[in-house]
């Protein structure tokens, strides 16, 4: 095939049936993400009768209002009366800023703040029968937190942590109840985001991941089982689609193309103002330590460390990939940055050409599209709708256009194939096409064609 060849039908726009049929795919998806084989029954009144949530950062608190507005009672645990004044002061600024937009009226913020309590230090998870770890994302810490749970959690308490890329298994083994330990894993802002994935390890029982399941509806998230691998679903994806973006801007486009073209398909936001909004600095060092010890038979992707090297962290500093006013968060094209990227291109050796909007869609799509063949191929995504279901929900990929495996199976997948295969070609390794999308490519078959059942839990 040509460069161009998925994109006739990914430009095109779609038709009202064609939104009706994607948006029913994404129902029925996130009904049948629930349902894994191998895992017991529930007494469909299951629920907890409190929940701790260790960790009052960013996540602690919003998985603890998630819990409140669930009627759940929490005990939100830190460190210090100070991490605690914090913590809740943002939830409690959370639940105004709701009150003020009309979404929650007064006397149920109220109700659902007086269900959070506080405590310093882990001998208060000893009366919960839920407990979510949300502390820093380094694994001696979180162990040191999990021996502590293991200490003074009663037996068969649900052991869950928020970690986004650690090993699950790492976590569990310093307890003596890795049966009941189990990745956790929820979206920023917590309290609004549907998506759970919900990471067993090697030794966890079907119990608890059932329990975390009918724990996430609960909380009216859609929870989505993914296996324990770097990344997960998710962010597996991301780690593809990022690079893709990246390498795009080491080539000859900017920023703001790449987000226009991505937010003309229907996403939420494009991958800079993501990572604007993200922050830059996160795991920072450990990437660069990296950098003298990776094998020097593929390209990286090393453009975003310019950014802090420039002192430019994200929104948060008032300059990433773009620059923003003081107390706005519209991202503005900034010809200064646009400037040291066409000089890092220079560096880099690169020679920047035009980038047709056609290629900055296909690239970042198909990246999405072949990872996730290689998850299923790898059982860490058990079915392709919770593929779907993962990005419509977690990662801003327009519900209207079904999900990325929906949206590759609507292009068709000898195409896509082809233009994996292409890129393979002339962009090398991380483009090694999925045996997956190969077997499907070639029969010219489907991913919805795959079926529903899963992998056992
Ligand atoms: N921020 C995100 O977008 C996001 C998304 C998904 C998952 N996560 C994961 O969630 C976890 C928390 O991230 P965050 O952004 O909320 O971090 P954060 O820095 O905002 O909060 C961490 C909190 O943990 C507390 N803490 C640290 N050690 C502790 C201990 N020993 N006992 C009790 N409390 C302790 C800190 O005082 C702090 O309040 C990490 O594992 C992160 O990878 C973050």
């Amino acid at each position: 095939m040509t460069e161009n060849a998925p994109r006739a039908r990914a430009m095109s726009g779609t038709t009202g049936a064609d939104v009706d049929a994607a948006l029913e795919h994404v129902r029925t998806a996130e009904r049948e993400a629930g349902n894994l084989p191998g895992l017991p029954q529930l007494d469909p009144g299951w629920r907890p009768g409190r929940a701790a949530v260790v960790g009052a950062g960013t996540m602690g608190g919003g998985i603890a209002m998630a819990l409140a507005s669930a009627g759940v009672p929490v005990t939100l645990i830190d460190r210090s009366t100070q991490d605690l004044d914090r913590g809740l002061s943002r939830v409690a600024a959370n639940y105004a800023a709701s009150v003020r937009r009309g979404r929650l009226d007064e006397a149920e913020a109220d109700r659902r703040l007086a269900r959070i309590s506080r405590a310093i230090g882990l001998e208060a998870v000893g009366d919960a029968d839920v407990v979510v770890e949300a502390v820093f994302e380094e694994l001696s810490v979180k162990q040191d937190v999990f021996r502590a749970i293991d200490q003074h959690a009663r037996p068969g308490t649900l052991l869950g942590t928020n970690t986004s890329a650690l090993d699950i298994d790492a976590i569990a083994s310093v307890t003596s109840r890795s049966q009941d330990v189990v990745g956790a894993h929820f979206f920023s802002p917590a309290q609004v985001m549907r998506l759970l994935e919900v990471v067993p390890g090697a030794q966890t029982a079907p119990l608890t991941v059932a329990r975390l399941m009918a724990l996430g509806r609960l909380m009216g998230k859609v929870p989505v089982r993914a296996g324990n691998a770097r990344g997960f679903i998710g962010n597996a994806m991301l780690f593809d689609y990022y690079r893709e973006s990246l390498f795009l801007v080491e080539e000859g486009a900017f920023p703001a193309d790449v987000d226009r073209v991505l937010t003309g398909f229907g996403f939420a936001m494009g991958p800079f103002t993501m990572t604007d909004m993200a922050g830059h600095d996160l795991g920072v060092e450990s990437r660069r330590r990296a950098i003298a010890t990776r094998p020097e038979s593929r390209r990286y992707a090393d453009l975003d460390l310019l950014l802090v090297d420039l002192g430019r962290l994200g929104q948060k500093s008032g300059a990433g990939w773009y620059r923003y006013a003081e107390g706005d968060r519209t991202p503005r094209p900034d010809p200064e940055m646009n400037q040291r990227i066409v000089e890092y291109s220079a560096r880099i050796g690169i020679e920047r050409r035009r980038i047709g909007d056609d290629e900055i869609l296909r690239r970042c799509l198909c990246a999405l599209v072949n990872r996730a063949a290689w998850l299923l191929g790898e059982g860490i995504a058990a079915k392709p709708g919770d593929v779907d279901v993962v990005y419509v929900t977690g990662y801003g990929f327009p519900a209207a256009r079904g999900g990325p495996l929906y949206w590759a199976d609507s292009v068709g997948l000898a195409t896509v194939l082809d233009g994996v295969e292409h890129l393979h070609r002339t962009h090398g390794a991380w483009w090694e096409p999925a045996p997956l999308l190969r077997r499907l490519g070639r029969a010219n078959a489907t991913f919805s064609g795959l079926g529903t059942t899963g992998a056992p839990a």
